[in-house]
């Protein structure tokens, strides 16, 4: 059987390779359905490993047959992404309470943040339909990552985002690598809203999450996380969740590995959200009876959002992994995030969201002492260096061009 794009919602199929990211029929998403893999699949993973052609060294191509088969090389814009490091650091397990803490630091991709993963796949597939422009929606590190990828596709990179709200490093990234910025005076769904309509109109390929390309180069933080352990599955993997795309990239990753037989049992999701951005949490508390939409307001901004797109496929994998969805307040979110800053790590804002989403899981009794836990750092420390310097300056102290005023300064702590 060959890959067809199939509508979550009403279940009708699509081609593979129609230039669409929303199902014609009902409007729902779409999932890429691939029913046949090959059953060699850790072995050749393992070989790539060591090998040194260019796109075997992308965290996100090595695993191609779980992604992107189609493919042909030339087809491939990369640069290469991925591989990112699993650290521990003591200071942080202890202020999480947890001994077996691992971070996954995502803020190591080329434009800092798991971002990437997602778009070389999306922008790959946009060049083998022959589209001449990519947008999105977003709040800063889609945009970084869209303009980045489509300057090396020499693609019109279009992106919409929400005006005054998008952190410092993010935004001067997307104006380096040239993309067209629209500042949206609204908010992050406003621009999501309007990108996917303005996306028809225009002939633009729209790769927000909501664009089951770029969900498929998301899964392979999952895919990663698994192999760098050899394939033994974690306790936990918690993640910070906003527009939910990655919450439901990462889930379906772990299920295809069972699946697949690469590991034995599936690692349970914990998806954190920032208190004033927590619809998924509210719904989550209720079972899932209901879907709810908020206004959001949260420091972390990569993740103030009010209406996830990706609300139904997170919800199959937070059901699929026996997950969790909790939400911790801004005082948190700086709390874990000086402590992993503080740790010689760093993150931005959105990023500590996970570390603090396992303290609080940790000190509720849901998360074990003892459990083994992956918490993923989305994106880079310097992302948001506006929200470092607001704090207090951080340390710094200016003084006169004296030995004096230096030991002094130094002595005086
Ligand atoms: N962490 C960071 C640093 C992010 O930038 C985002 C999302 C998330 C977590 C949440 O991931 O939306 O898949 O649940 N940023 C998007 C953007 C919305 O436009 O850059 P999600």
């Amino acid at each position: 059987m060959t890959a067809t794009l199939r509508c979550s919602s009403c279940d009708a199929r699509q081609p593979f390779d129609a230039p669409i990211t929303r199902c014609p029929a009902c409007g729902g998403l779409l999932e890429v359905d691939r029913p046949d893999q090959p059953a060699d699949i850790a072995a050749r993973f393992a070989d790539r490993g060591r090998c040194t052609a260019w796109l075997s060294r992308s965290g996100v191509w090595r695993f191609r047959e779980l992604i992107l088969p189609e493919a042909r090389d030339a087809d491939i814009v990369s640069w290469p992404e991925g591989n990112t490091p699993l650290i521990e650091r003591e200071s942080v397990s202890n202020w999480a309470g947890c001994r077996r803490l691992t971070l996954k630091h995502e803020g190591m991709n080329p434009t800092g943040s798991f971002k990437d993963r997602g778009m070389t796949v999306a922008v790959s597939q946009a060049r083998r339909l022959g589209m001449t422009g990519v947008a999105c929606a977003s709040t800063g590190n889609t945009s970084a990552s869209l303009a980045a990828y489509a300057a090396q596709a020499g693609l019109t990179g279009v992106v919409l985002i929400p005006a005054g709200r998008t952190a410092l490093g993010k935004l001067a990234q997307t104006v380096a690598y040239g993309a067209r910025i629209l500042a949206v005076r609204g908010d992050f769904d406003a621009c999501l809203d309007l990108v996917g309509r303005a996306s028809g109109s225009l002939g633009l390929y729209l790769v927000n999450s909501i664009n089951p390309f770029r969900l498929l180069g998301q899964r392979t933080i999952g895919f990663e996380i698994l192999e760098d352990r050899r394939w033994r599955a974690p306790d936990w993997i918690a993640l910070p969740a906003g527009n939910l795309g990655n919450t439901s990239a990462i889930g379906a990753a772990l299920l295809d590995a069972k699946r697949l037989g690469l590991i034995d049992r599936v690692p349970r999701l914990a998806a954190i959200q920032a208190a004033g951005a927590a619809p998924f949490a509210q719904s989550f508390a209720g079972g899932f009876a209901e879907r709810f939409t908020v206004e959001a307001e949260t420091v972390a901004t990569a993740i103030r959002i009010g209406n996830p797109a990706s609300h139904d496929r997170a919800v199959a994998v937070i059901r699929g992994t026996n997950g969790v969805v909790t939400s911790v307040t801004d005082e948190e979110i700086l709390a874990a995030k000086a402590v992993i800053d503080g740790a010689g790590v760093g993150c931005e804002p959105a990023s500590a969201a996970s570390v603090a989403g396992v303290r609080r899981l940790v000190a509720e009794g849901t998360i074990g002492r003892d459990d083994e836990v992956v918490a993923i750092l989305t994106g880079h420390l310097l992302k948001d260096p506006e929200i470092l310097l607001k704090a207090g300056g951080g340390g710094i102290t200016e003084i006169d061009p004296t030995l004096a005023a230096v030991e002094a300064a130094i002595r005086n702590g």
